[in-house]
């Protein structure tokens, strides 16, 4: 949640040098021909540019159909296949080609070329066939980075049936939701896997889930080695995904001609109010956006080795490891665990090993190495030509140390803005035609046109350098379709606020993101960070709501709000405030049932950075909750106006109560 006071901002915002491309990169780059960016003002007949790097069954008749907004239908009547499209296609000129590079955190290794993906795809396709799954039925995927993710989402994709992945790192209370939220009658899932040196028994989590659940989902479970691991209890209720792949080795299962917009899958993500949404992503835009921004912006080519250190359980991996690289037919690849297992030079070994020409990681990432120290890098041999980075906003300082260190300064560093809901790039800049800009996300993608607008709805004139709100005013093919069940809940997210809603001209639908941003007089946009009660932890996006709610479940907690507090390594850390009720005492063992109550409800990765107690909450008259107070508390900040609240003094108190922690 950043703050747009315009100190902070203009902290922010010292103006940077330029960076050119360097003249080997674009030599050899996928788009090196500005009239890039007119083909794609033709609206929206630009966009059909990204639809032809795809195999259709069927050609559309109408490229959108944008008569009921913002139910916008791309490439109406077109009909293809995900899983053919990244798989089938490629075995002609390329079946020997990797598709996969895996490399687990104890070392095993596996390449996977497209002919051996074709055959573990169409096997898994029947072995999900064999249990039940049909066209249209939703499956929930819950596993680590190992090959059996990518090959059960495109083996979903292959019979039609939308998947909807959740991070593995996610309990399994956060699970079970979504799998009832989903009403998914399978869940996909893993004995195990390694994490710090350690075998994670994961299966526990789709034990606890179904006890959970209000559905009765079938489980399929993979296992990480041949054999179940010694330490992990499969239970007998579960289908061993081994026996079937047995059973339906050899097989072959026809691709499904989906209509372009047939959902794909669904991505649960965090919003301002109640439970995650799912966001539904549909098969023909999402695709060729997905395929169109890998070449055009990651410039991703055939013969490169190209690695996404992101988790396919986010939409970064589901666009950019899955489907984006695999359309392209290049080779991408997935590493299991964490980056300073063993050691803290495991990312630039596994660059030297596979010879990475294409790197993508986090700004979160990025301050990592940068804290560990340049050392770790020396003496390893890798040349990448092009790093990109997604998630947060990256300071010009850990931009300068990444071009520097890891890019040894020849390298482009492509900063990409979108989100779950864009299912794509929407604002970066193409490596190749534009300068780089630290701290800069850069220009709107090709056919993509966002706007800064005030509280008001009014345009923020470019050369104010004013931030205000980022919004995107024309549909685009990787845009979600709705939020899975709720048209509602998708018209009051994303558009309601700045759009006419009685209105069926499309004109007058706006998208808004929920980041506040700020032009620069380049026309360069800089994305400041949400501005709703989402908060983004090591680029892992999570809503105040959820956390709060979490938190409420402790029997001690009277009440509770969460804030964010800036931290240098993950960006974003939550605070939690808590009231404690009448009577409890504050102790470390509340505090820890407080912790373990967040771990549980949402996952360890959610850890809160501090829970303070407090006596009372700052709140308006009529009973919010100021939250941006408290956050003016947690980063040591001035104290923004206190003037609407029922008792002023209350943030003073706070601090002190704080203060004296
Ligand atoms: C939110 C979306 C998109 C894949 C990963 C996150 C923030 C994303 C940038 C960037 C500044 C960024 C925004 C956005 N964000 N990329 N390059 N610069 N902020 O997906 O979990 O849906 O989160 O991440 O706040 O709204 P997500």
């Amino acid at each position: 949640m950043a703050s747009n006071d315009e100190s902070t901002i203009e902290a922010r915002l010292a103006e940077q040098e330029y960076f050119r491309p360097p003249t080997k990169f674009v030599g050899q780059a996928n788009v090196s021909d500005p009239a890039v960016y007119d083909r794609f003002a033709e609206f929206p007949a630009g966009f059909e540019e990204y639809a032809d790097l795809l195999d259709w069954d069927a050609h559309w008749d109408e490229l959108l159909d944008d008569s009921n907004p913002p139910f916008y239908e791309w490439f109406v009547g077109g009909e293809l296949n995900a899983s053919y499209n990244c798989v089938d296609r490629h075995l002609d000129d390329g079946k020997n080609r990797t598709a996969l590079r895996w490399e687990g955190e104890d070392g095993e290794q596996r390449n996977l070329s497209y002919q051996d993906l074709y055959r573990e795809v169409n096997a898994m396709a029947a072995a999900l066939r064999d249990v039940g799954v049909d066209e249209g039925d939703v499956v929930t995927i819950h596993l680590p980075m190992v090959p059996a993710l990518p090959i059960t989402m495109l083996a979903c994709a292959r019979l039609g049936a939308p998947h909807s992945v959740v991070f593995a790192g996610f309990s399994a209370n956060a699970l079970a939701e979504r799998v009832d939220s989903a009403d998914s009658e399978y869940v996909v899932t893993i004995d195990g896997y390694y994490r710090r040196g350690d075998f994670l028994p994961h299966i526990e989590k789709a034990d606890e889930a179904l006890r959970e659940a209000a559905g009765d989902p079938q489980v399929l479970a993979w296992t990480r080695h041949e054999e179940p691991h010694d330490s992990v209890a499969v239970s007998d209720d579960y289908t061993m995904v081994a026996d079937l792949l047995d059973e339906h080795a050899g097989e072959r299962v026809a691709p499904v001609s989906r209509d372009a917009e047939d959902p794909l899958f669904l991505m649960y993500t965090s919003g301002t109010t109640g439970q995650p949404k799912g966001c539904q992503h549909r098969t023909g835009g999402y695709l060729a956006y997905a395929a169109g921004t890998s070449k055009y912006v990651l410039d991703i080519k055939p013969e490169d080795t190209y690695w996404c250190s992101a988790d396919i359980g986010w939409i970064t991996g589901h666009s950019y490891i899955v489907y984006g690289p695999l359309a392209l037919g290049t080779t991408s690849v997935m590493y299991e665990g964490t980056p300073d297992h063993p050691h803290r030079s495991r990312m630039w070994e596994i660059a030297e090993r596979y010879d990475v020409d294409v790197f993508h990681t986090s700004p979160t990432a990025v301050r990592m190495f940068m804290k560990w120290g340049a050392e770790h890098l020396e003496g390893y041999d890798f040349d990448f030509r092009h790093l990109t980075t997604v998630g947060e906003p990256i300071q010009p300082e850990a931009w300068l140390w990444y071009y520097e260190h890891v890019g040894g300064e020849d390298a482009v560093i492509v900063d990409t803005w979108w989100q779950t809901e864009t299912g794509g790039h929407l604002i970066t800049n193409l490596p190749a035609l534009d300068d780089m800009k630290p701290g800069s996300a850069g220009r709107p993608a090709p056919g993509i046109e966002p706007a800064i607008l005030d509280d008001e709805g009014e345009p923020v004139d470019p050369e104010s350098g004013e931030a205000g709100n980022l919004v995107i005013t024309r549909p685009w093919p990787g845009m979600l379709q709705t939020v899975y069940g709720d048209d509602e809940r998708f018209i009051e997210e994303y558009w309601e606020r700045f759009s006419d809603t009685d209105s069926d001209d499309p004109d007058d639908w706006i998208y808004e993101a929920g980041d506040g941003a700020v032009q620069g007089p380049d026309g360069y946009y800089r994305v400041l960070g949400r501005l709703d009660d989402v908060m983004n932890v090591a680029g892992h996006r999570l809503g105040t709501m959820e956390l709060e709610s979490a938190v409420s479940e402790v029997e001690a907690v009277a009440e509770a709000a969460v804030a964010a507090r800036e931290d240098s390594e993950k960006g974003e850390v939550p605070d939690v405030y808590v009231v404690l009720r009448t009577g409890v005492e504050e102790s470390e063992s509340v505090r820890e049932d407080i912790v373990t109550a967040i771990e549980e409800e949402i996952g360890k990765f959610a850890r809160p950075n501090e829970v303070a107690f407090v006596g009372d909450l700052p709140k308006t008259r009529s009973g919010k909750i100021m939250r941006r107070l408290l956050e003016d508390i947690s980063n040591d900040a001035e104290l923004g106006d206190t003037t609407t609240l029922r008792d002023p003094s209350v943030p003073e108190q706070i601090r002190e109560q704080v203060g004296a922690d």
